[in-house]
């Protein structure tokens, strides 16, 4: 297998190095400036935001601009947008909200029917005029710009690797392939081989992903693809620590500090309501797989206030049930 010494090697895009070529991906709900902090401190090479609405932002939508807040202590972070419209996708890089942000990312990957009907998200991957303008136009914004897409809507339109040379051709400094069709969501192995050769169609990096959760994954997909980093989402929602793990780094998951540190992180941002049902969320999500965590699970997500998520977690952690460690869990 090629490349295997390759992760955790920084990763060059445009002009920048991240210092590590495993990544966090855009995940809506979820890839908040707290859930990401976790993430760097484990190793991660760069965040994502959610998936942000140029449209949203151009609007001048409160909700939008919610998801754009980065913590001071972030290296670099990437916002991701969607939109079909090459105009307003040049505007919303070039607005004031963004201004933070010296790397966007483009969605043409996203699989869900409100977006995908608006021409949005991976229906830009039968639509490729629109999708070099969307491109270009964002380009002209002087920002880093990558995109994110799938290989294709379905098993018989695979176009991973002129989609690629497309993305590179209109400016893009980066790519990162989600090796699924859309008709597959996230269901099944990662397409190695159209994601070869997306990788193989361009000379900028390129990103692999779909269906990392351990390092083993990590190593197949780039030895399988020759790509020049991963891209993990959901075992990231089970367990940030995994950036360590894929990295080789070593050091220890301490849930109970994870979930009090975003806690304590979110608070004075988002208020306590806010902070409750998305740290509710996140728990869950963190204590799957662990013993007894389907039952732990239920009653987390029952919380009413955060006291009662601390009163909980002292229960848990503070001697109730020892030695509680959670791992990715496919
Ligand atoms: C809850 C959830 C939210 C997601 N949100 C986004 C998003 O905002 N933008 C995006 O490009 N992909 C999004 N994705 C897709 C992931 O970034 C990733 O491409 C996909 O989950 C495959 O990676 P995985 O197999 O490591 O989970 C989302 C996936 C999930 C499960």
């Amino acid at each position: 297998m090629k490349k295997r010494d390759t992760l955790g090697a920084p990763l060059r895009i445009g002009g920048y190095t991240a210092p590590c070529n495993v990544l966090l991906a855009p995940l809506a709900g979820y890839t908040d400036f707290a859930f990401r902090k976790l993430c760097y401190s484990f190793g991660a090479g760069l965040c994502f935001t959610e998936m942000v609405s140029a449209k949203g932002l151009l609007y001048g939508n409160e909700g939008t601009r919610r998801l754009l807040y980065r913590d001071p202590s972030e290296p670099q972070t990437a916002v991701q947008l969607f939109g079909g419209d090459p105009a307003v996708m040049r505007a919303a890089c070039e607005s004031e909200d963004l201004a933070g942000f010296a790397h966007v990312d483009i969605n043409m990957g996203c699989p869900v029917p409100k977006v995908y009907k608006n021409g949005e998200g991976s229906a830009l991957l039968s639509d490729f005029p629109r999708a070099e303008k969307i491109v270009a136009a964002c380009k002209k914004s002087g920002k880093t710009v990558s995109v994110k897409f799938r290989i294709g809507l379905d098993g018989g339109h695979i176009v991973a690797a002129e989609f690629a040379r497309l993305c590179a051709g209109a400016g893009a400094d980066m790519l990162t392939v989600h090796g699924r069709t859309r008709d597959k969501m996230y269901a099944g192995e990662p397409d190695y081989a159209a994601i070869a050769a997306a990788k193989n169609a361009v000379d900028i990096p390129v990103v692999a992903n779909g269906g990392i959760f351990t390092r083993e994954d990590a190593l197949r997909m780039l030895g399988e693809t020759g790509a020049d980093g991963v891209m993990v989402a959901r075992a990231a929602m089970y367990c940030p620590h995994v950036f360590a793990e894929i990295a080789g780094r070593g050091g220890e998951w301490d849930v109970r500090a994870a979930i009090e540190g975003q806690i304590a992180d979110m608070l004075p941002f988002y208020g306590e309501r806010f902070t409750l049902v998305q740290m509710r969320k996140m728990a869950a999500f963190y204590l799957r797989g662990t013993r007894g965590g389907a039952g732990l699970r239920a009653r987390l997500l029952a919380c009413p206030s955060l006291g009662g998520l601390h009163a909980l977690l002292e229960e848990i952690f503070g001697g109730g049930a020892e030695g509680l460690t959670s791992g990715p869990v496919k």
